[in-house]
């Protein structure tokens, strides 16, 4: 247990506490998005190895208006995790084609990602009015009762990717129980293919995957008094198919012990001991179906790509 009460130490403390006590060690990946670790992300998403992002884009620009056509007109726009909405305006576009006023709600934990998609969406999207929410989805989403209208949930990236399948659901459920009839949700997935791909996106020759996941160390350097060498550890991304996820870790080129002064702990690894700090899983169609449907949806529609690398996928509640 940690004295929360007498020192004041980070949301997140107990977690990383508990992860690198356990067996095999872990640490939670919500944890690579401080100021650091979101400006790596946005230069993932710009790699070429990094499809994700770009075939996500090219999907929504060349089918956001067979999109919109699957939606009754009268519908209000909300995106989870819109950050600074940058792949959403090509969508809201489609739908500022057939009504003449969209309501775009951008949720989002970061104030400041808001603030540019507000201004990014006034700008591009004339008829959109923008409304952004900021929430913390570890508190649920209860913010979505408040939004009025017939919703449309955006929930974009792959980001369900991170979440084990009983999360997910239970997840999924819980956006589920927030909606009524009439509303939908957009879901986008990345694809199971083969790990000649798969495992470059997580590995890229520039390295920036590594450093973002090594900004994990350097952020427990900086907000818990750690002194993790980052030179000691390396990056590494493993495809599983048994799981069907992608997995990176970091790997210890050495026995070694930290500290992380502000829990009083110290961690040893071993030569070669893989610290596990994500998980991305890939869909197949029947699991994307398995898993819409345990959380009180129903597949409507399906978008590819012409390689079949990511699906945007139109779930009815
Ligand atoms: C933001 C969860 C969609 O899993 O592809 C990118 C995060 N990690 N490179 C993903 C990530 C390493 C990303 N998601």
């Amino acid at each position: 247990m940690i004295a929360r009460e007498l020192i004041s130490l980070p949301s997140f403390a107990e977690d990383v506490e508990q992860g690198l006590s356990s067996s095999p060690k872990t640490l939670p990946s919500k944890l690579f998005y401080d100021e650091a670790g979101s400006a790596l992300f946005e230069q993932i998403t710009r790699l070429p190895e990094y499809y994700l992002t770009r075939i996500e884009l090219e999907i929504l620009r060349d089918r956001g208006a067979e999109i919109a056509q699957e939606v009754r007109p009268g519908v209000t726009v909300v995106e989870l995790g819109s950050g600074t909405a940058t792949k959403t305006t090509t969508l809201l576009q489609a739908f500022a084609r057939r009504q003449l006023r969209v309501p775009y709600f951008p949720v989002d934990i970061s104030p400041a990602a808001l603030g540019e998609a507000r201004e990014r969406v006034e700008s591009l999207c004339t008829r959109v009015s923008v409304r952004p929410v900021v929430a913390d989805f570890s508190y649920g989403f209860g913010f979505l009762r408040g939004i009025p209208g017939r919703k449309l949930v955006l929930y974009l990236g792959s980001s369900i990717g991170n979440f084990d399948p009983g999360p997910a659901v239970e997840m999924l459920s819980q956006i589920r129980s927030q909606l009524a009839t009439g509303d939908a949700l957009l879901l986008g997935t990345d694809l199971v293919k083969d790990p000649s791909i798969l495992v470059p996106a997580y590995d890229d020759a520039q390295g920036i995957t590594e450093q973002f996941d090594k900004n994990i160390l350097a952020r427990l350097n900086r907000e818990l008094g750690a002194n993790f060498d980052l030179d000691f550890f390396r990056h590494i991304a493993i495809w599983n198919p048994e799981k069907s996820r992608m997995e990176i870790y970091l790997e210890s080129l050495r026995p070694q012990a930290v500290n992380l002064a502000s829990l009083n702990l110290d961690v040893r690894f071993a030569n070669g001991e893989r610290l596990h700090t994500e998980n991305s899983y890939k869909y197949t169609m029947p699991m994307v179906r398995e898993l819409l449907e345990s959380s009180g949806f129903s597949l409507d529609a399906t978008w590819f790509d012409r390689r079949t690398w990511f699906a945007l996928h139109l779930a009815r509640v």
